[in-house]
Formats: C-alpha cells, sequence, structure tokens
C-alpha cells in the first residue's frame, strides 16, 4: 500500500521535495498515462494545503486551431473542453509558459469552472519531442495562494510526470 506522508506543516521548497519523493515512488513501474495522471491529481490534491482542484487537460488532436479535454482531477466536476488561448489553461497552452495567477477575477476571460477559485497556476505538458501533451491546473479558494516556490515546485511535479514510461 501506497504511504503517504504529511507535509502541509513544511516550508514550501520542503513540501516539493517530499512529494517529487512520494511521488517517483507512486509512479515507479507503471506505464498507463491515465492511471499515472490519476494518482498524480491525487497525491497533491491530498498532500498540499488550500486547494480546492486540481487536475489535467490534455490536448485533443483531433480538434483544428487546438483544444484541451478534462483529463484525471481531484475536486468538482469540471468544463470539459477548453479552446487553446481562451481562459488560464487555454493561455498556458497557446504560449506555452506556466500562467501564475494571484486572483483570477482580474484575469481576462478566465473560464469559472467553480466559483471558490481564487487563485490558480496553470503547468503546460511538454514533451521532449516539443508537442504538447497537455496542461497541469491547480486551484485554490485562497487570493495569492501560488508563488514562485509553487511555480518551481510544480514544474519540477510535471518533469517527474513527464519522464514517466507512459509518455
Ligand atoms: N479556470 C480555468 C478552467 C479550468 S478549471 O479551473 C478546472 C481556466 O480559466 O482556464
Amino acid at each position: 500500500m501506497f504511504q503517504r506522508s504529511a507535509i502541509a506543516d513544511l516550508p514550501k521548497p520542503q513540501q516539493y521535495a517530499e512529494l517529487v519523493t512520494q511521488l517517483r515512488g507512486l509512479l515507479q513501474g507503471e506505464c498507463n498515462l491515465i492511471a499515472n495522471a490519476a494518482n498524480f491529481a491525487a497525491l497533491v490534491y491530498h498532500a498540499l494545503p488550500g486547494l480546492n482542484w486540481c487536475g489535467f487537460y490534455f490536448v485533443d488532436a483531433a480538434v483544428a486551431g487546438g483544444e484541451l479535454v478534462l483529463g484525471p482531477f481531484q475536486g468538482q466536476p469540471a468544463c470539459v473542453r477548453i479552446a487553446f488561448g481562451r481562459g488560464v489553461c487555454g493561455t498556458a497552452a497557446a504560449t506555452r509558459t506556466t500562467q501564475l495567477v494571484a486572483d483570477v477575477h482580474a484575469f481576462p476571460g478566465h473560464i469559472a469552472c467553480d466559483a471558490a477559485s481564487r487563485a490558480e497556476i496553470v503547468v503546460p505538458l511538454l514533451l521532449p519531442d516539443g508537442r504538447l501533451l497537455g496542461v497541469w491546473d491547480v486551484d485554490s479558494p485562497q487570493r495569492a495562494r501560488f508563488d514562485e516556490d509553487d511555480r518551481a515546485g510544480m514544474q519540477t511535479l510535471t518533469a517527474v510526470f513527464l519522464q514517466a514510461c507512459a509518455v
């Protein structure tokens, strides 16, 4: 059985260092993308304090112009499809850069899936060959919940996910 340890009281860099270790153990030896994405979301959601949603949106290659479609997540049911360039997730996909938003109410075009969400961080998932797999999206009801420590930590976690054999 996977043993998750409590990290909420640690300083953020240590929270992420611990999560990286736990994530490596969780993904070890498994090559299924959906299973790994589901366990990734569950690990982060239950380990980090102050989140109300986290999950994946994957690129739907069949849609012209680029579209994201909902993948494994934790939290309330969410918007299923997001066009490239729309909202925080679509902006991360279109620009291929991490979006760190202190207050989503001030973000032009923000898509409100859960009215409780206030802060958001979205990391693009770039494959070694340059293709975009999708984005990793994390929401919080607390304004300015995410900072540069979260940007670095989430980028490291997604890198571990992308290195798993499934991708
Ligand atoms: N708020 C996001 C949409 C996804 S949900 O938060 C789960 C956005 O603006 O892209």
